[in-house]
């Protein structure tokens, strides 16, 4: 993610979705509230929106706190005030992105590396507003993105024999050099592809129990609002379904 602002360059029709989905849910901050704010490039037009709505006076009093440096940067850049998580243990509100989405509003994060903070903030949010262009939309998750698995780097070639074991075809992801891509919290990333995920919940259960995975990219049951930008415009979805374990109302 560079720093530059995105406003003045002509934008993909990808990318003028994502500002749609980004502008939209930036409508929804208030003053005085506790943002999380998630990572990526549809985030990025949410950051960029609050930063305006902040310098054009419409909103006050208002913290971020963000799921990555990456994310840090940028919203120091647009002027983003920012607290943590040990200071503003719940927050009002976080937007984040997915990579892929289901009509249940469960997710498949981690295409940016940043899915061990995302889901803190995740379960630790009155209401999680996730956005994304209708590319992101599926009806199987896992049938067109690997699920990122986090891991310790004791333990990654332990971690992906027990991820091939399941069924996963593993690749450790890297930076153009071919070195380990470390995340902020000094973990690798194994990416998983499983094929289209036959039982999500299921899948994340083995994930959840095994010592040396530290996180995954399955977010089950944590969204409650899906803003999906389209050609038509940004679509508001909903999933009445709500775990027990998710979001704290
Ligand atoms: C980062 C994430 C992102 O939300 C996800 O990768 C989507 O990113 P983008 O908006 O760039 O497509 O989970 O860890």
């Amino acid at each position: 993610m560079s720093s530059n602002s995105t406003h003045d360059q002509e934008l993909s029709p990808q990318d003028q979705l994502k500002k749609d989905a980004g502008v939209r849910a930036a409508a929804e901050i208030r003053s005085g509230m506790v943002v999380g704010l998630g990572t990526g490039s549809t985030v990025r037009f949410a950051l960029e929106e609050i930063g305006r709505r902040i310098s054009a006076g419409e909103l006050t009093d208002l913290v971020g706190i963000p799921s990555s440096q990456q994310t840090e940067d940028l919203a120091l850049c647009v002027g983003i005030p920012l607290s943590n998580l040990n200071a503003h243990p719940r927050l009002d509100i976080y937007i984040d992105g997915a990579d892929e989405i289901d009509a249940n509003l469960d997710a498949i994060k981690g295409g940016g590396g940043a899915l061990l903070r995302e889901k803190v903030l995740a379960q630790n949010c009155a209401r999680f507003i996730v956005i994304a262009d209708e590319s992101k939309f599926v009806k199987h998750l896992g049938a067109g993105f690997a699920l990122p698995v986090e891991v310790l780097p004791f333990a990654s070639g332990a971690e992906r024999r027990f991820l091939e074991q399941l069924g996963a075809e593993v690749n450790t992801r890297t930076q153009a050099n071919g070195d380990a891509v470390f995340t902020d919290n000094g973990n690798v990333i194994l990416d998983c592809d499983f094929g289209a995920i036959d039982d999500p919940l299921d899948l994340a259960a083995s994930l959840d129990g095994r010592a040396g995975v530290v996180e995954h990219g399955l977010f089950i049951a944590l969204a409650d609002e899906l803003m999906l930008a389209s050609p038509n415009g940004v679509r508001l979805l909903t999933c009445a379904v709500r775990d027990p374990q998710g979001p704290i109302a």
